[in-house]
């Protein structure tokens, strides 16, 4: 993909699943990779893992100090930051009813949150390059997902986010998109509905992927390096669904 090379991409949640595909894509296409998480030694290992030099840092999603300290920190790798890939994030399933303040919380911050605080604090060095942020948002964050509420809100604030911030920065040359994976197979759904009692199993129907049973990480990490790269130079504002056809119809 062109424009990728000796770009700087901080990519977040990079010790696992699809923020470790997507570190690993774009250090194949020849990006340096700060690979970010608050799992320290799982995004050392990515680091072992990436085709060019790379950075491991540890930050908390949730703690907008933290993704400020960690903006700063990637700056000063290699005096530059070009591609922010906010990839961090968890699940959480179950009733309405049954969600927990804590759960809303930590859901809305690691998931919303470090996705605004990380944005603010790129923003300045990414327009200083004309650089661009990918965010992951979910198939939750265009449809309505039963068993989800605290996960598809957080979700559906990431699609308004990316969108804001795509029309705020478009003449600043700074693109912002996201991409919205149906269900992909990493520890992230390890259980999934299958846990909660007293669904209503017809609701699900609509979350099934028409092309297959499964993503794998690396399908969403190839979306992510194509919206990254300069082949999408006029694509900005877009929520690419990656999800086998999960909310066409
Ligand atoms: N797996 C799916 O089916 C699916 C579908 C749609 C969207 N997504 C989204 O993809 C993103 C990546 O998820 P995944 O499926 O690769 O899961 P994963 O569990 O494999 O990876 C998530 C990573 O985020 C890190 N993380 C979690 N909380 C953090 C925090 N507070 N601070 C720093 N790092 C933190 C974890 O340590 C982990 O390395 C998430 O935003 C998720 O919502 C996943």
């Amino acid at each position: 993909m062109r424009g990728l090379r000796d770009k700087v991409a901080l990519v977040t949640g990079a010790a696992s699943g699809i923020g470790r595909a997507t570190a690993i894509r774009l250090a194949e296409e020849g990006a340096l990779v700060v690979a970010a998480d608050r799992n320290l030694p799982g995004a050392e290992e990515t680091r072992g893992m990436l085709a060019r030099q790379g950075l491991a840092l540890r930050f908390d999603a949730a703690d907008a100090a933290q993704c400020a300290a960690l903006a700063e920190a990637a700056l000063a790798w290699q005096g530059r930051i070009d591609i922010l890939a906010n990839i961090a994030g968890i699940g959480g399933f179950g009733h309405v009813t049954d969600t927990s303040e804590e759960t809303w919380r930590s859901l809305v911050d690691i998931n919303l949150g470090s996705v605004f605080h990380l944005s603010k604090f790129a923003l300045p060095h990414l327009a200083a390059v004309k650089g661009n942020i990918v965010n992951v948002a979910s198939a939750a964050g265009l449809v309505g997902t039963p068993y989800a509420v605290a996960y598809a809100a957080s979700k559906h604030g990431v699609v308004g986010l990316t969108t804001s911030i795509a029309v705020e920065y478009a003449s600043r040359g700074v693109r912002v998109n996201a991409v919205c994976p149906g269900s992909v197979d990493t520890p992230l759904i390890a259980g999934g509905f299958s846990m909660i009692d007293g669904i209503e199993e017809k609701l699900l129907d609509h979350l099934r992927p028409k092309l297959g049973p499964i993503a794998t990480p690396e399908d969403i990490a190839a979306s992510i390096a194509f919206l990254a790269s300069d082949e999408a130079r006029f694509i900005t504002g877009a929520l690419l669904s990656v999800d086998g056809g999960q909310v066409a119809g």
